[in-house]
C-alpha cells in the first residue's frame, strides 16, 4: 500500500474546510472560501486501505465532497434563494456511513450500473455469469461494485477544481469479463456547474455502463419529500419492466401516461398510477452521443434548478421508492421513502441482453467515454 501524504492544493488563499456554511462563518474564513481549490484529508480506512475525502470548491465558495472509496459524493453545498447554504445531495459526514452499504449514495456506480437480467449475458459464443445481489438479476456491478472500492486519486486545480479517480477492475471481478481501466473526472465550474467525465479501456469485450447514483433532494433537507419537485424529462418513450425490474424490450410511447414529463411536471401528481413509484430508464430524445440538455428539475422552497446534460441514450428516474426511514442522515434524521430521488445517466438496463437496445459492449482498442453535467441554478 502506498502512504500518501496529507496533500493540500490551494489557488488563493487557504481553504478552510466548510462543513457548516452557516451565517455564523468568520468574515475571514468567509473569504477564505471564496478561493478555488482542492483539499484532500484522510477519511479512515477500509480492507487496510487509506481512504480520502477531497473538497473541490469554486470561486463563489460552493463545494463538492467527494471520497475515493466508491467515487461518492458525500455533500454539495450551494446557497438557496435566502442565501442559506446546504447539501442537495444525501450523504454522510464520515466514511462508516458508507461502509454499512447505503443503497449507493452518491456513488459512482459500475462496472454495469442497472440490472443485467440473471446475472447472465452472453459475447459471441461465450456464457458470463455474473454476482447476483438484486432478487435474481445483477444490480449496479455486483457485490463488491465500483461504489465499494478505493479509486487510486489525482486532484488537479486549473481554470477549475476538479478530481479524477482510476480504478481497474480485474478480469472475472463479479464475473465481468476483461481487465477493465477506469477513470472518473469530477470537475466542479464556478458557476455550479459539476461535469463528471467516465473513460475505460479493456482488453477483452466487455458491458460497461458507468453513472453517478446521487440522491438529489434540492430543498437541502430530508424532512421535505421530493414529491413537489418539478420534474421535465426530454424522453417521448421509456423501458416498460417486468415485476424485477428487467425492460420487456419494449420501447413504449409516454403520452398519456404518468411517464409523460416531456413538460415540466409535479412528481407527486401522478406517481400513485406507478406500482411502486418511479424507478424507469427513459429513452432520451436525442439524435447522437452528443452533450445535450436532457432533464430539469425544480423545487420552490429554495429556489434552486438543476439541469442535467448527458451524452447517453437513457436516463434512469428513481424516487427514492425503497427508501424506508431505517437509515438516518449524519444529523439524525430519518431518510424516509421518496426522501429524494436520482437522476442516473446511463445505457439502457439489461442492454447486453436486449439486441435492439443501443450496445453497451466495449471491445480493446476501442475507448469508452462518456459525459454528464450536473448544472445548479436560482430561478
Ligand atoms: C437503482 C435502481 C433501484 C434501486 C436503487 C438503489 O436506482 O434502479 O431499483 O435498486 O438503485 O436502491
Amino acid at each position: 500500500m502506498k502512504k500518501k501524504n496529507f496533500m493540500l492544493i490551494i489557488v488563493g488563499l487557504v481553504i478552510v474546510t466548510c462543513t457548516s456554511c452557516g451565517s455564523n462563518e468568520s468574515a475571514k474564513n468567509k473569504e477564505a472560501e471564496t478561493k478555488r481549490g482542492i483539499t484532500k484529508s484522510a477519511w479512515g480506512t477500509t480492507d487496510g486501505k487509506q481512504v480520502h475525502l477531497f473538497t473541490l470548491t469554486n470561486k463563489s465558495g460552493a463545494q463538492i465532497k467527494i471520497s475515493d472509496y466508491g467515487g461518492t459524493i458525500t455533500s454539495w453545498v450551494v446557497p438557496d434563494k435566502k442565501g442559506n447554504s446546504s447539501s442537495i445531495v444525501l450523504g454522510f459526514d464520515s466514511l462508516p456511513g458508507y461502509l454499512a452499504k447505503p443503497p449507493y449514495f452518491g456513488a459512482t456506480i459500475g462496472r454495469y450500473g442497472n440490472r443485467i437480467a440473471k446475472g447472465k449475458f452472453k459475447i459471441g459464443n461465450d456464457t458470463y455469469t455474473l454476482a447476483t445481489n438484486n432478487g435474481k438479476n445483477a444490480l449496479h456491478g455486483g457485490l463488491q461494485g465500483f461504489d465499494k472500492v478505493v479509486w487510486d486519486p489525482s486532484p488537479v486545480v486549473d481554470s477549475v477544481a476538479s478530481l479524477t479517480l482510476n480504478y481497474t477492475s480485474k478480469d472475472g471481478e463479479e464475473g465481468y469479463p476483461g481487465n477493465l481501466k477506469t477513470s472518473v473526472t469530477f470537475s466542479l465550474s464556478d458557476d455550479n456547474e459539476l461535469t463528471i467525465e467516465y473513460n475505460a479501456e479493456t482488453d477483452k469485450p466487455t458491458p460497461i455502463n458507468l453513472t453517478n447514483h446521487s440522491y438529489f433532494n434540492l430543498t437541502g433537507d430530508v424532512n421535505n419529500n421530493i414529491l413537489d419537485h418539478i420534474l421535465m424529462i426530454n424522453a417521448d418513450h421509456y423501458t416498460p419492466v417486468d415485476s424485477t425490474l428487467i425492460p420487456t424490450g419494449e420501447i413504449k410511447s409516454v403520452k398519456g401516461t404518468p411517464f409523460d414529463f416531456t413538460k415540466p411536471g409535479e412528481i407527486g401528481s401522478r406517481i400513485n398510477e406507478v406500482k411502486g413509484g418511479y424507478d424507469h430508464n427513459f429513452v432520451l430524445n436525442k439524435k447522437d452521443n452528443s452533450l445535450q440538455l436532457v432533464a430539469t428539475l425544480s423545487d420552490s422552497i429554495s429556489g434552486r434548478k438543476m439541469e442535467v446534460y448527458t451524452t447517453e441514450p437513457g436516463l434512469q428516474f428513481y424516487s427514492g421508492n425503497f427508501l424506508n426511514g431505517s437509515i438516518k442522515t449524519s444529523n439524525g434524521k430519518a431518510i424516509s421513502q421518496h426522501a429524494a430521488l436520482c437522476l442516473e445517466t446511463q445505457h439502457f438496463p439489461d442492454s447486453p441482453n436486449e439486441p435492439s437496445f443501443p450496445s453497451t459492449i466495449l471491445k480493446p482498442g476501442e475507448k469508452y467515454h462518456t459525459i454528464t453535467k450536473y448544472k445548479i441554478s436560482l430561478q
